[in-house]
């Protein structure tokens, strides 16, 4: 096998799959990049590049002297942070993603790894249990370009033979990174606060149900899928995984559990209609058929994990 590149490593979830790739598979075979030179010493146990994925030049350089043989390319604007800047978001969402795979047909990367996410839904979609092939119409330029790069997928893989597998991510919790510029970010944050002992002001309303997961259901998910053979792997847009649906006021009683003292103000603001145009929660019933998927955390247990860990990683 040859190397594996991570495309966006810093951010919320690279920061953490890229050190479990690194555990399986060693740290002298993961190859770190991203465009912020801040994030590098995260990745001080394996190589770390500088790399803006619209620079096909660059991406070329890294997969030919490196000897990649698989990417995951998780950089991406979410969003919230779309929605202030469109074409931007636009731009590097669809541009980086069309660079990723005509690098993977000209270089024959074996395998590819690119997360969706319920944003592909709209104000039209079922709100409950949302089916796999529910009708779709984003209204959020990151939902836009989500549901424009599954199709893209799919077609690099009809045309091409690309084996590029995909997953539509709902709002990630972990407490070893920082999310930016999503509309679930709130679940995170809510965590942080706590732990500070300050009041948290929430951006959604008290009784606003989204689908949610926490990092290490994730994280095994996306292994899970990149481990599945080839001939399993029957949904070549992007599969809908399910972990979790809560609220505000939900995640906030599981918290108070453990500060008694702790206070939430609701103040909801433009990510409130975000929030409204997707899901409540999502039927995942092809990743369980086709790759065995099964969430392992509830919030009572993920509430735990986070209160009992985030010390160690923010203070
Ligand atoms: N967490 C993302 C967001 O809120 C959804 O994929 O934008």
């Amino acid at each position: 096998m040859g190397k594996i590149l991570v495309i966006g490593a810093g951010g919320q979830l690279g920061t953490e799959l890229t050190k479990v790739l690194a555990d399986r598979y060693g740290n002298e075979a993961i190859i770190a990049t991203d465009f912020q030179e801040a994030v590098r010493p995260k990745f001080n146990y394996c190589s770390f590049y500088i790399l803006n994925v619209l620079n096909k030049t660059e991406l070329e350089a890294i997969i030919k002297t490196e000897g990649v043989s698989q990417i995951y390319h998780l950089a991406a604007i979410l969003s919230a942070a779309g929605e202030k800047n469109p074409l931007q978001a636009w731009d590097l969402n669809m541009g980086g993603l069309l660079n990723v795979l005509e690098v993977s047909r000209e270089y024959k990367i074996e395998k590819v790894f690119w997360p969706s996410s319920i944003a592909v839904f709209g104000p039209h979609s079922e709100k409950d249990q949302t089916p796999q092939n529910a009708f779709k119409d984003p209204n959020t330029i990151y939902g836009i370009s989500k549901l424009a790069g599954e199709h893209w997928c799919e077609y690099y893989f009809n045309k091409y033979g690309v084996d590029v597998r995909s997953i539509r991510y709902p709002g990630l919790i972990g407490y070893k990174s920082m999310p930016g510029g999503g509309t679930t970010d709130y679940a995170v944050d809510i965590y942080h606060k706590a732990l500070k002992g300050e009041k948290f002001s929430c951006f959604l309303n008290e009784h606003t149900y989204l689908p949610m997961m926490y990092m290490d259901d994730a994280i095994n998910a996306t292994l899970q899928l990149m481990d599945a053979p080839k001939e399993k792997i029957t949904i070549r847009t992007s599969y809908n995984i399910s972990g979790l649906s809560f609220s505000p006021a939900e995640i906030y009683q599981s918290i108070v559990k453990h500060y008694p003292n702790f206070e939430i103000k609701y103040q909801s603001d433009f990510r409130q209609a975000i929030a409204d145009s997707w899901p409540n929660s999502i039927d995942d019933s092809a990743a369980k058929a086709d790759w065995a998927w099964h969430p392992k955390f509830d919030l009572e247990a993920m509430t735990s994990a986070i209160i009992t860990n985030l010390p160690k990683y923010f203070n």
